[in-house]
């Protein structure tokens, strides 16, 4: 079994975790999020890197930068899951197999959130289960990785 490269990609505001909407998005830090990804991921042999941008350009920058360089990808769009283009075209361009992750259940919020630019090309989605969707997430990928 090979050592698998993954990204993980939060995007927009989810630097503010912690005290940004505690009620809907947890009391958890991104970097005690980024601590406990890490440890999971050593137990599944994962080299993983991490990064949070509040902007689309630098979004769409890493996910390029991920072609060729790592096995798969983990992302959580913030709001520009509902509006980005750019996000879905570059991960169509790089052909890096992705999961879309949300900490809330986007469908069980405003109408605005149902609609996922980047659903219908990443592998799968995982959401509703705070910090522990990007466990999920995590593990699928690496199933799906490790399986193809
Ligand atoms: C989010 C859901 C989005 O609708 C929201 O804009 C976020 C966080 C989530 O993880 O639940 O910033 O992606």
């Amino acid at each position: 079994m090979s050592t698998l490269a993954i990204h993980i990609l939060h995007g927009p505001n989810l630097n503010l975790l912690g005290t940004r909407e505690p009620e809907t998005y947890g009391h958890q830090t991104l970097a005690d999020l980024d601590h406990d990804l890490h440890t999971l991921a050593a137990t599944l042999d994962v080299r993983l890197t991490t990064l949070q941008s509040n902007h689309e350009g630098a979004l769409v920058d890493a996910i390029q930068a991920c072609r060729d360089q790592v096995h798969g990808i983990v992302i959580n769009p913030g709001a520009y899951t509902h509006t980005s283009i750019a996000i879905r075209d570059a991960l169509l361009a790089v052909r890096v197999p992705a999961i879309e992750v949300h900490l809330s259940n986007v469908h069980m919020r405003e109408p605005f959130r149902h609609h996922s630019t980047i659903a219908d090309v990443v592998v799968g989605r995982v959401m509703g289960f705070g910090p522990v969707s990007y466990d999920l997430g995590l593990r699928g990928l690496v199933a799906h990785l490790r399986r193809s």
